[in-house]
């Protein structure tokens, strides 16, 4: 399975970038080209590896030392794409192999032709590794090539240096080795880069270089591989000391390794799909490489970032995105990993309530934005509004509440997947309570309702209202459940429960948004939905303008009912998804996906799949730059949510399984594993039947269409025998 390119575009490096980015969780390296261009941003992370610089209040995922820049010069002439000089162009990510590649055919100025071959990817069985290999065969008579390449410690952030260099210097003729630390965090980060040939080394202005000299006949190939090691102080107390003593490896051996462990990941988390428009599977494997390689694996400390670790966007930062749009893939295919991700938050509750304590609320209100300490790391102000020339304040870390709900909604969701009782004992209980505690100060008495005023829903073109609809029914699922799992905790939540306001749907059937959205002006969004994810409504009125217009970024009222299928019936989904869709721009990457689900709930499949296909665009379309500073994360977690939850109709309550299966027309069979309960159920769905293997005898209870099946081994229903 490739995704490949053809053509090469200098407009769209960037998002070659974002896309062609090899990683294992734990390092990312973009998929820019060797030799340099001036517009390409190179960016090589390792997760966790976050950094405040000076004159800033907000933690950055700090863009390390660069290893990927070679600058190739053949017979005199410098390698580079510009001037239509080359033929053959190839360029493919490989997403069951995890190999990035490129391959050409160039024409020098003298006019000798050479074809050149690059191939690259983080091992997924050595985190710390990342390997290239450049193969370079002139095809006009006999070639001298030169490499230059190193470790490039003037690599920064948007132009912000987040390293000292400790440490640079060389092994024998073919290693070099950097130490860096970070300014503010006192990250320690080591490099360690070896040559397959020999090097005449110089050092410069943070950059280490090596010059490799080479002697080639006609026809035949010079190959030579760079790998690189990188390991920080979140591997190891003394990453120096620990880098020196790695062993050699060669780029095919790793290599190796490597697919194995990718081998692994296809079959357990693979999704099998016939349909006429072959793209699909494309999209959807292409997304579940990029899940895979934003998910840490086995460290709590860590969770995901908005972008993953494809670029520098929202500087890294982590949101509601993981909880309600990540974890479900996760959870599904390796619940341990699941797991960790709620550790990260458990291990930061102490940040999440102090953040409660200094805004005068009890319990814990994790920040909007976080990094590594969970702490709250939102920028206080958005960019410039290039119109007025005015920074725009974020309000989000002082209203957008509903992340704590998010995140005990998650808790819930691990537990209704795994029985997990000890994580509940341990970590689950606590989690649910502090968020509990929270909104119980949170919300105010108002006559005899309780309410939860002034905060901000999904929707972010609506800011500082009372009573968001996705926010109260949230905050009241975390009192509840939280109630759950604290008996001596139950008597407090009492009230809140049986008081606290949820906006039921009106005469005409719409869930109001708050208590004002309804009373507002209505204005035609076609100018700004043609340019959706520009934001552009914000160029043509000030925020407070957009706040009093029924105007929305994503999916909010729409965002509940998916959250909360149970409590909806299909008439008044239909009746919110038309309504509210029409006043939503899906400015945000988070909206596209979620309308699908809903439209396919619906019965409305062609809506459902022209929204799944427009949600699958906004990374992997054709249009430049829309990924250009990072892949848009919980849209890739979205792509899986719309094929299980949507298409496939999977859906896991307390009660358990449930399965509402309608696939798109042009779909005719999907298949894949779904991890419950401890075990790996497959699944196999046609419009017509469902086949469900087990790998134990366990019975498993569920529903096809509302109808109780047991499964021990395996079933296979035949739909048209389901009454529906
Ligand atoms: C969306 C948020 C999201 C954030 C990070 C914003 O544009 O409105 O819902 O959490 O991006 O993806």
């Amino acid at each position: 399975m490739k995704w490949t390119e053809k053509g090469f575009s200098l407009e769209k490096l960037n998002k070659y970038g974002t896309l062609f980015t090899v990683g294992n969780g734990a390092l990312g390296v973009r998929g820019v080209f060797e030799e340099d261009y001036p517009e390409q941003v190179r960016g090589m992370f390792r997760a966790g590896i976050y950094n405040t610089p000076a004159g800033s209040t907000s933690a950055e995922l700090v863009n390390l030392p660069d290893v990927t820049r070679c600058k190739i010069t053949l017979d005199g002439n410098v390698f580079s794409m510009q001037n239509e000089n080359i033929t053959q162009f190839e360029l493919f990510l490989n997403v069951k192999t995890g190999e990035f590649v490129r391959r050409l055919e160039w024409r020098s100025p003298q006019n000798r032709r050479y074809v050149l071959e690059f191939r690259r990817f983080a091992s997924k069985k050595v985190q710390s590794l990342m390997a290239a290999k450049i193969s370079v065969t002139p095809l006009s008579g006999d070639m001298e090539m030169k490499v230059e390449t190193g470790i490039d410690g003037q690599q920064t952030n948007f132009g912000t240096q987040q390293l000292v260099e400790l440490e640079a210097r060389v092994f024998g003729a073919n290693q070099m080795f950097a130490h860096y630390q970070t300014t503010e965090s006192k990250q320690n980060v080591a490099i360690l880069t070896t040559l397959s040939a020999d090097a005449v080394f110089y050092a410069k202005n943070r950059q280490l270089t090596g010059e490799l000299s080479f002697i080639c006949k006609k026809n035949e190939t010079v190959i030579f591989e760079k790998m690189t090691y990188v390991i920080t102080s979140l591997d190891h107390e003394t990453p120096a000391g620990a880098i020196l003593l790695l062993p050699n490896e060669n780029y095919e051996a790793v290599l190796k390794q490597s697919i194995q462990k990718w081998d692994d990941f296809w079959n357990q988390a693979g999704i099998q799909i016939e349909s006429q428009n072959e793209m699909d599977q494309k999209l959807v494997s292409f997304a579940l490489y990029h899940l895979e390689i934003m998910s840490p694996k086995k460290d709590s400390r860590l969770s995901i970032g908005a972008k993953g670790l494809t670029g520098e966007g929202y500087k890294g930062h982590v949101f509601w995105d993981t909880e309600i749009f990540l974890l479900p893939f996760i959870l599904h295919h390796s619940p341990e990993e699941a797991k960790n991700l709620l550790l990260y938050r458990f291990h930061n509750l102490e940040g999440a309530e102090k953040k409660a304590r200094d805004n005068g609320y009890k319990g814990a209100l994790f920040p909007w934005e976080s990094a590594f300490s969970g702490d709250e790391e939102t920028p206080e102000f958005a960019a410039i509004n290039i119109k007025t020339g005015k920074r725009q304040k974020v309000a989000s870390a002082l209203a957008e509440h509903h992340i704590v709900a998010d995140i005990a909604y998650a808790v819930m969701q691990y537990f209704n997947a795994t029985n997990d009782a000890t994580f509940m004992k341990q970590y689950g209980a606590k989690l649910l309570r502090m968020t509990a505690e929270f909104w119980l100060s949170r919300a105010e008495r108002l006559g005899e309702k309780w309410v939860i005023r002034d905060v901000i829903g999904p929707d972010e073109y609506t800011e500082h209202i009372d009573n968001n609809a996705y926010t109260n029914y949230m905050a009241h699922y975390n009192v509840a459940v939280a109630a759950k799992w604290n008996a001596d905790f139950a008597p407090s939540c009492a009230e809140f429960l049986e008081k606290l306001y949820l906006p039921k749907p009106n005469e005409n059937g719409i869930i109001p948004q708050d208590d004002t959205f309804l009373s507002k002006p209505v204005i035609s969004l076609e100018k700004y939905k043609k340019e959706q994810g520009k934001q552009g409504v914000l160029l043509d009125y000030a925020r407070s303008e957009v706040n009093e217009m029924q105007i929305l970024k994503q999916a909010d009222v729409v965002m509940l009912m998916y959250l909360f299928p149970a409590l909806f019936d299909a008439d008044i989904m239909k009746k919110n998804l038309v309504f509210y869709e029409t006043r939503t721009i899906h400015d945000s990457s988070l909206s596209k996906a979620i309308h699908a689900i809903i439209a396919n709930w619906c019965n409305e499949k062609a809506l459902s799949y022209r929204f799944f296909e427009e949600a699958c665009r906004i990374d992997f379309g054709d249009a430049p730059h829309t990924s250009d500073d990072g892949i848009h994360a919980a849209s890739l977690g979205a792509i899986w949510l719309m094929v299980i939850n949507g298409f496939a109709g999977v859906t896991v309550t307390q009660k358990g399984l449930e399965l509402n299966p309608q696939l798109p027309d042009k779909w005719e069979k999907v298949q894949f594993n779904f991890v419950y309960l401890g075990e790996t159920l497959h699944f196999t769905l046609t419009k017509r039947d469902i086949s469900i293997r087990k790998s134990s005898d366990t019975p498993i209870h569920f529903n096809i269409f509302g109808k109780k099946y047991i499964v021990e081994k395996e079933i296979h229903v035949n739909l048209e025998e389901v009454p529906l």
